[in-house]
């Protein structure tokens, strides 16, 4: 988000941030970089934080109003719309948060979506299992972080979850789709990509985000533009058209099948998590958050995309609990890879964990660049297996 920010000052914009806390809690280089701050009340009342926001602003002149963060994107939508400004109206930003809208929206455009359904309680859950049959994939239809995710082979794995889903208004029942999992990212203008970029996962996020002991990781397309790739560029294209993408950051999730068809995940109107902007930047030699901000602010693209790197991010989860103790293997990667390693972010020996759950950051994370995809996965596949924190 500060980076974010910084891009939005360098474009000439000036600032009025809002968030549930206290300007002071703001780390001091964001504080300095906005000229306001509108402190809300809980985001999820939306009805409140609107009336927080426009009577704090009393009648200044607001240009654009923008969310970075998947929970307050509708909010923005409301307060865009109370402040009759342009942008993404509320029911064009709820294809991009409601995973069943999306999907229905997205397959009357020609896109191949997972067969699916909306479900409300343990009936509702069953019958749609039986008509999709199995593996499928139970989810929230707003959900995030691959929060009460999960894949099921039959009827006990089903019931297993119940009780968790009991808890979720809204659960999609969706076909499991087998494919390799990546990422189509990309900054519009006018619902036009004017940049692109894709991610593969290693391995899917739901895999990752259930097992401890993974190293999740994901590499980034020096070029986006490449035979295997083009079915899931030109499927986010599609989904962008179909669901009324104008300017901002679109953040899709898709399957390259055995087949090599491109079947949607989901798609959100916000950039993607963890390291995946900085990745797109190192690829292509870009300035993606200050490109975000000329686009959001002046319907522009100054970056000329070098497609330079494959990128490659690998997240450590510590073993054992408590605090960081012990870094092994580092310094063997770092006088093997040298100037291959663009960023180092290790939580150092003495603090504390970070719950693996809550963060795909982890205990930190190993960039790795390389002009050669296969050197790239190389030199992953290296810090997976022979980079180690253990804490105690
Ligand atoms: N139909 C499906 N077939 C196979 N795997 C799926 C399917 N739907 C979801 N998954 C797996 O579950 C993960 C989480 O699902 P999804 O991306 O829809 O939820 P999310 O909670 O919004 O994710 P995020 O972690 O991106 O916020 C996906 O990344 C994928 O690995
Ligand atoms: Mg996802």
């Amino acid at each position: 988000m500060p980076r974010f920010v910084r891009g939005l000052t360098e474009v000439g914009a000036e600032v009025i941030g809002a968030g549930e806390g206290p300007a002071e809690a703001l780390p001091p280089g964001l504080r300095r970089l906005l000229s306001g701050w509108v402190q809300i009340p809980s985001w999820s009342d939306e009805p409140a934080c609107v009336q927080a926001i426009l009577q704090a602003l009393g009648g200044a002149r607001i240009d654009r109003v923008e969310s970075l963060w998947e929970p307050t994107v509708l909010l923005a939508a409301r307060v865009r719309q109370a402040l009759g400004l342009p942008g993404m109206d509320h029911d064009t930003v709820l294809g991009f948060r409601d995973k069943q809208l999306m999907k229905e929206r997205a397959a009357a455009a020609g896109a191949r979506v997972p067969r699916s359904a909306r479900c409300r309680g343990a009936e509702e859950i069953r019958r749609a299992a039986q008509e999709i049959g199995y593996p499928l994939v139970g989810k929230p239809i707003a959900g995030a972080g691959t929060a009460s995710t999960w894949a099921c082979q039959d009827e006990a794995e089903l019931e297993s979850h119940m009780a968790e889903w009991q808890h979720v208004a809204e659960l999609s029942v969706e076909e499991f789709i087998v494919g390799d999992e990546h990422t189509y990212d990309a900054l519009c203008i006018d619902g036009q990509p004017v940049l692109e970029s894709v991610t593969r996962y290693l391995p899917p996020p739901l895999v990752a985000r259930n097992e401890e002991w993974v190293s999740p990781a994901q590499i980034t397309y020096r070029n986006p533009h490449i035979g295997p790739l083009l079915p899931g560029v030109a499927l986010g294209r599609r989904v962008c058209q179909a669901l009324g993408m104008q300017t901002g950051i679109v953040h899709m999730e898709w399957f390259r099948t055995a087949t090599g068809e491109a079947v949607l995940g989901e798609i959100a109107c916000r950039p993607g998590g963890s390291k995946l902007m900085d990745q797109w930047n190192w690829a292509q030699e870009i300035d993606i958050y200050r490109e975000w901000a000329r686009a959001v602010c002046w319907s522009a693209c100054e970056a000329a995309p070098r497609k330079a790197w494959h990128v490659g991010v690998v997240f450590k989860r510590a073993r054992g609990q408590g605090r960081i103790k012990a870094i092994h293997g580092m310094e063997r990667l770092r006088a093997d890879l040298g100037s291959a390693i663009v960023e180092e972010a290790l939580s150092p020996v003495g603090t504390p964990r970070r719950d693996w759950k809550q963060t795909l950051l982890s205990d930190g994370w190993v960039a790795v660049r390389d002009p050669d995809h296969d050197n790239c996965r190389t030199m992953i596949d290296r810090v997976v297996r022979e980079l180690q924190l253990d804490a105690g």
